[in-house]
């Protein structure tokens, strides 16, 4: 199995978010210990990616290939390679950080320009065989919860992905991550962050698991109380 990490934290290693993504890696390999499967992973704040030019240039001129000749060709061809994208990023303004959209908007070249006219709203075809891909996205954001914070997202990969066809998970207090004081329960987090991972590759997340992750750090008057100190101003 191919697995690729799209890191979109403009923070790079220093991600709250790749914490977590690094414990569901550590539960997938141990679920496929006797054929671990192969990681690659891009930090697209790193990457040399320009915004699309709306030219369409890759549906008409070079029918999948787009005219910029930037780092994006590496993700498009990761993408093809992986059966398994985790896009790891933190909430921004309520939406992805900013070169990770233009990560999404970069993917064009991945669609044929016909009209689906069964898709709601209307859609594209893709460019090539994607049906048996899968998607888990990791984001955490800093706010107490990530409940009703993750809803333009949810809607835009309702959209990209398909209703049910990509895995969540989304956890607030994402700050609390770099807090070594607190790591006891972080790092209780991260178990059970691991295990969701071991379970994704063995039928999927259970709702037990599901109904942990959704638990949180710590409760909003403590975490707010916190969070208000830490900035010493
Ligand atoms: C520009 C900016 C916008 C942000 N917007 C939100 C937001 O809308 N909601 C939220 O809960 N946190 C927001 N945050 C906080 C981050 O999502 C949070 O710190 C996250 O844990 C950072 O993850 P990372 O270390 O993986 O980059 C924002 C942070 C920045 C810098």
């Amino acid at each position: 199995m191919n697995i690729l990490v799209i890191n979109g934290s403009p923070k790079g290693e220093r991600s709250n978010t790749l914490r977590l993504t690094n414990a569901f890696l550590e539960g997938i390999s141990y679920a496929r210990k006797d054929n671990l499967p192969k990681i690659e992973r891009l930090n697209i704040a790193q990457m040399d990616i320009n915004s699309c030019l709306g030219c369409f240039s890759c549906w008409k001129t070079t029918p999948g290939k787009c005219c910029l000749d930037d780092d994006m060709q590496i993700v498009i061809e990761k993408l093809l390679w992986a059966d398994l994208t985790i896009w790891s990023f933190p909430l921004y303004y309520f939406s992805l950080p900013g070169k990770l959209k233009t990560v999404i908007d970069r993917q064009l070249p991945l669609t044929l320009p016909f009209m689906l006219s069964n898709a709601e709203g209307g859609g594209h075809p893709s460019r090539y065989d994607m049906s048996k891909k899968k998607t888990v996205l990791i984001s955490t954001c800093g706010f107490y919860t990530a409940e009703s914070n993750y809803d333009s997202i949810i809607a835009q990969f309702n959209k990209i992905c398909g209703k049910g066809n990509y895995t969540t998970l989304f956890c607030g207090q994402g700050e609390l991550f770099q807090v070594l004081e607190l790591s006891r329960r972080t790092e209780e987090y991260l178990t059970v962050v691991q295990q969701a991972g071991q379970e994704y590759m063995s039928g999927g997340i259970t709702k037990e698991t599901n109904l942990k992750l959704q638990e949180l750090l710590f409760p909003r008057d403590v975490f707010e109380r916190m969070a208000d100190a830490s900035w010493g101003i």
